[in-house]
């Protein structure tokens, strides 16, 4: 999204620049590296294993590629080789026969027709295959016992026929300005930010492939949740007084939804990430002004201009009523895509920080581990290791990401890491918290006293099939100078980081090498820059999306790359791009690979002089957010 612009790290943990700048030396023995690592990377990849014979890079990312010259302008530009249909924008009813916004200017929904309409901002996502009517859950969880290697996909193989037509995506709504959602720049009446606030959150929508074409469908399923949602709150901080307000009110709502995640046992994780600019301080009561923690997170008088404290007071941090209101958000939140009854679970023992995204993958003796991003700039890569086999762990009725270790990331200079623990029992965090519950409500805090690594804002993060974690430091313009004895420094334009873990994911060391500096490919016809969403699927296709300024009039983007490369930057294929003000984000995937969906957000910036995707060029229909629904002409696999 348009980024919160501030730093709100103030501690004195060495930036990320200082320990790049002394790996930089380190990056041709990396390249060696990676050479003698082909043998280790064939012994643990499936298709190599399988007797599939990969020697050429093109075989796993071998479309025509978009040429940059094509890639701009007000509508998509997509492969030769692929084409796209566009799916559920804005305002589309969750169900048909559904209220419905089409762009007309002149108009707006209510914030009760939002409420059963597809939000905007069009974030993370994931598609949950049906395989009957009875919606049991399938493709991603359902044949357990065949799990290869513990891994967080399920190697289909074009198994669930029905599954691959037919499912529930799970859509993070991340935001809308006012002016795109309200057409004005601040709201006049409570109307007007209950239709922003609709505007945002999650979607659950059935959708179903008929005659050829993705539709939703008449569903006892869909539904849409948003910050006035009823939510819960499990794991170590659920019963705090941090998460308790004066007035006594009950928890609601999730905001500002921007990466995601998705569990073995078939759920959808949302990650909360820019969450303090919709909260604002009115004055009326109290004079309000920022604690040490409020500061941290980046609360402010005006917010990001949204205005909601000046209708809705839980969203005013001058009301003595709705003080620690802000602490209920900034969390990872659990949500069943196939039981519209159940209330969505924030997820406290995964910490509160600005949650770009929840990757989950399956670690040593079937613990689960969730990897995740705190995107801002000098901010910290984290990962929480569940305390036991979450198979048996549910059977005992508990979460699995209820119960474990929350840990940190310090880079070294000499490509080790290492995986701090944001625990109570560490006397660091003793002598500053009264108890777990505090170190998880204000885990930016603890992580900045155990001296975690800052970094140039951690985006998502995908795990490769040889368990390598890869994760998009989108970019820091506060980097410092160039080093004239490595190219890629400064670095305004962001790169990709990988990791080793010990212990299958489990243990507290790491070996990390940088994967690509995006600043390497300006120039070529594989020019990208600001790498935000990525996936790497079951065949070590890296799919990266971006979100910012593309050099060459370039519009948002999305490309593949294989993970075996040693050369990314020359071997990058661009798959498609946006349009004009856009950026790309989201991927997934039906269970046999054959259906991508990605999206484009904030096309124009709401903008209908930019673009009035997806209705026709006509210069004055507001651009909406929306998906792709992108397939390869040859019926192969995306990304192939
Ligand atoms: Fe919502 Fe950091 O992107
Ligand atoms: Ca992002
Ligand atoms: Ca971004």
């Amino acid at each position: 999204m348009a980024h919160d612009d501030e730093i709100s790290n103030k501690s004195s943990n060495r930036p990320f620049e200082d320990v790049l700048k002394v790996n930089m030396t380190r990056r041709g023995a990396i390249k060696g590296g990676l050479a003698s690592a082909a043998a280790f990377f064939a012994a643990s990849n499936p298709a190599l294993a399988a007797g599939v014979k990969l020697s050429k890079m093109d075989q796993l990312v071998g479309f025509e590629p978009v040429p940059v010259a094509q890639g701009n302008g007000p509508v998509p530009v997509i492969s030769a080789d692929y084409e796209y249909d566009v799916l559920i924008p804005w305002g589309s009813p969750l169900e048909p026969g559904g209220p419905s916004y089409d762009g007309n200017p002149s108009t707006r929904p209510t914030a009760a027709e939002q409420r059963e309409m597809i939000g905007i901002g069009h974030d993370g996502m994931w598609y949950f295959p049906i395989k009957d009517e009875k919606a049991t859950r399938c493709g991603w969880n359902d044949d357990w016992d065949e799990w290869k290697d513990d891994r967080d996909w399920h190697d289909n193989n074009g198994r669930h026929g029905k599954g691959n037509r037919h499912g529930m995506l799970c859509i993070n709504h991340e935001f809308g300005r006012n002016p795109h959602v309200l057409g004005k720049e601040q709201p006049e009446n409570l109307g007007d930010v209950q239709l922003s606030q609709h505007a945002h959150g999650v979607a659950v929508v059935e959708l179903q492939k008929k005659k050829g074409k993705w539709t939703t469908v008449a569903s006892k399923r869909s539904r849409r949740i948003h910050v006035n949602s009823p939510v819960n709150f499990s794991g170590a901080a659920a019963d705090s007084d941090l998460l308790k307000t004066p007035a006594g009110n009950a928890p609601l709502g999730t905001v500002n939804n921007c990466a995601n995640g998705y569990t073995p046992w078939g759920t959808y994780l949302t990650c909360e990430e820019n969450f303090n600019g919709y909260f604002g301080a009115t004055n009326s009561t109290n004079t309000w002004s920022a604690t040490p923690a409020q500061e941290r997170y980046g609360f402010s008088e005006e917010g990001f201009n949204y205005g909601w404290e000046r209708f809705d007071a839980r969203f005013d941090l001058s009301n003595p009523d709705f003080v620690n209101e802000e602490n209920r958000f900034g969390w990872v939140v659990e949500i069943d895509p196939m039981d519209p009854t159940q209330t969505p679970v924030k997820r406290t023992s995964l910490g509160r920080i600005k949650h770009e995204g929840a990757t989950v993958t399956v670690g040593k003796d079937g613990r689960v581990v969730c990897y995740m991003g705190d995107d801002q700039r000098f901010d910290y890569i984290y990962k929480f290791v569940s305390e036991d086999n979450w198979r048996k762990m549910l059977k005992k009725g508990k979460s699995p990401l209820d119960h474990g270790k929350l840990y940190v990331a310090r880079f070294n200079d000499d490509g080790t890491g290492d995986w701090l623990e944001l625990t109570i029992d560490n006397p660091a965090l003793a002598a500053n918290f009264a108890d777990q519950a505090e170190v998880l409500v204000y885990t930016r805090m603890a992580a900045d006293l155990l001296g975690a690594t800052p970094m140039d804002r951690p985006e998502w993060i995908s795990v490769a099939p040889n368990r390598d974690v890869y994760c998009t430091l989108t970019n820091n313009s506060r980097r410092s100078e160039p080093n004239a004895a490595n190219p890629l420094a400064p670095n305004p334009d962001g790169h990709i980081i990988r990791w080793t873990d010990s212990d299958k994911h489990t243990g507290k060391e790491f070996k990390w090498d940088i994967f690509v500096f995006a600043q390497d490919t300006h120039g070529t016809e594989q020019s990208f820059s600001d790498p935000d969403g990525i996936w790497i699927d079951p065949d070590g296709r890296l799919f990266v999306e971006t979100d910012g300024g593309q050099k060459d009039g370039l519009n948002n983007q999305c490309l593949v790359v294989d993970t075996r490369s040693e050369n990314p930057a020359a071997e990058m294929k661009r798959l498609f791009t946006g349009v004009t003000g856009d950026e790309i984000t989201g991927v997934t995937v039906t269970p046999d690979r054959k259906t991508l969906f990605i999206n484009t957000q904030h096309p124009g910036n709401g903008d209908p002089s930019l673009t009035n995707f997806p209705a026709p060029t006509d210069g004055v229909t507001i651009p909406r957010d929306c998906t792709f629904v992108i397939t390869r002409k040859n019926g192969g696999i995306v990304g192939s």
